[in-house]
């Protein structure tokens, strides 16, 4: 197995990434380069964890020969020409959501993908924790049956002075608002363990704050396994939560509270009688206790590049999360049912702000 080099490339969430998905694998990675515009920044961190490399020019880092990863933590706007340079340059390559901010940019980025030597992992750390990965494997395993229902919250709260940093707020350089940069976490989960969606009616305002991009939404989903699931979102919670319940013939899942990491332990998981209780507990009886989040999305992805499994999270994922706010933008616009599959012909397939109505 051997040791992978990491450059990353902005140091707000890429001290996470160090810190929660680099560190705890010193036999899996090395951090060895770092890339900001922010000089004072850059230093902080490099004197943090040691690091030597520092540049403000992405274009070094893809020149370095000596580099296997680019972990692209940089602002939305800016990640579609990062990732297609990253893949141009021949490495593997990480990038933090949101991919991009067009089903249009994620298709050129799949095409890219097909020419590239190295491969692409976006970033969807909620998935991981003990809580959702064992629901996972119950969901998986056939026990919970046919799924009912399921309400999926991000409730959370974000303030002006959040919105101070001048990339936040704006279509332009955030690409989108709570739908885009906070609940798509959980919006993922939930496509992880439910599948894919059939229509979407959704509605989206700002209300919270003074920005452009939205800061509250609801949306009612018919999967294509048959069930339904409202997505409610507000940054404007005073108490911040985020909760997926689930409602299957056999088994009702509830997710934790926590706002960052609701993967993680205790997860409600009730089973409608004992045959089923005994089903969930064959396979989830010797639980091997799991890192949350970052910790354990690297691990597999180094086993992906050790040969050892498969990739676990890909561009389809990614698309995945992001037809959703299509389709979610488009029926707020005009008021109607969208149907899945959204392809080029949708209005909003190029640009979310593209006029539907
Ligand atoms: N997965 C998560 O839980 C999570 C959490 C927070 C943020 N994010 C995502 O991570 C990304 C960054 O968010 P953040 O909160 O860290 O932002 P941030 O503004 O705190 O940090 C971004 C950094 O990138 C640097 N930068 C900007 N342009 C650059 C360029 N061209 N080259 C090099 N450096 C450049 C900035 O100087 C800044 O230090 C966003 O896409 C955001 O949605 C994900």
């Amino acid at each position: 197995m051997s040791i992978k080099t990491v450059a990353i490339i902005g140091c707000g969430i890429g001290r996470s990434h160090i810190v929660e998905g680099y560190l705890p694998h010193p036999d899996k990675f090395r951090v060895t380069a770092l890339c900001d515009l922010n000089v004072e920044r850059l230093n902080e961190v490099g004197n943090e964890f040691g690091i030597e490399k520092r540049t403000t020019s992405f274009k070094d880092l893809l020149a370095d020969d000596s580099i296997d990863i680019i972990d692209i933590c940089t602002p939305p706007g800016i990640h579609l020409e990062q990732v297609l340079d990253a893949l141009a340059s021949g490495k593997h390559v990480v990038c933090e959501k949101p991919l991009t901010g067009s089903l249009k940019g994620v298709d050129r980025i799949m095409e890219a993908e097909k020419r590239a030597k190295g491969v692409l992992m976006p970033i969807f750390q909620y998935r991981y924790g003990d809580g959702i990965e064992k629901a996972k494997r119950i969901i998986d395993a056939g026990i919970a049956g046919r799924p009912y229902v399921g309400s999926v919250e991000t409730f959370w709260l974000r303030t002006p002075e959040y919105y101070s940093v001048p990339w936040r707020g704006k279509w332009e350089t955030e690409l989108g608002g709570v739908l885009v940069t906070h609940a798509l976490h959980l919006h993922d989960m939930m496509l992880h363990l439910l599948g894919p969606v059939a229509s979407v009616f959704g509605r989206v305002a700002t209300r919270v704050n003074d920005i452009e991009v939205e800061d509250c939404a609801s949306a009612s989903l018919l999967m294509r396994n048959g069930a339904f699931v409202s997505l409610s979102c507000t940054l404007g919670s005073q108490e911040q939560i985020s909760r997926l319940r689930l409602h299957f013939e056999n088994v009702t899942f509830e997710s934790s509270h926590e706002p960052y990491a609701p993967g993680k332990d205790p997860w409600k998981i009730i089973a409608a009688n004992e045959t089923v209780q005994a089903e969930i507990d064959e396979v989830i009886g010797n639980w091997q206790p799991v890192s949350p989040r970052f910790t354990t999305q690297m691990a597999h992805f180094h086993a992906y590049l050790s040969g050892n499994g498969p990739l676990p999270v890909t561009t389809t994922d990614a698309r995945q999360a992001l037809e959703l706010v299509t389709a979610i933008y488009q029926s707020a616009d005009t008021g109607r049912e969208i149907t899945l599959p959204v392809g080029p012909e949708s209005p909003k397939y190029a640009n979310w702000r593209a006029n539907t109505r």
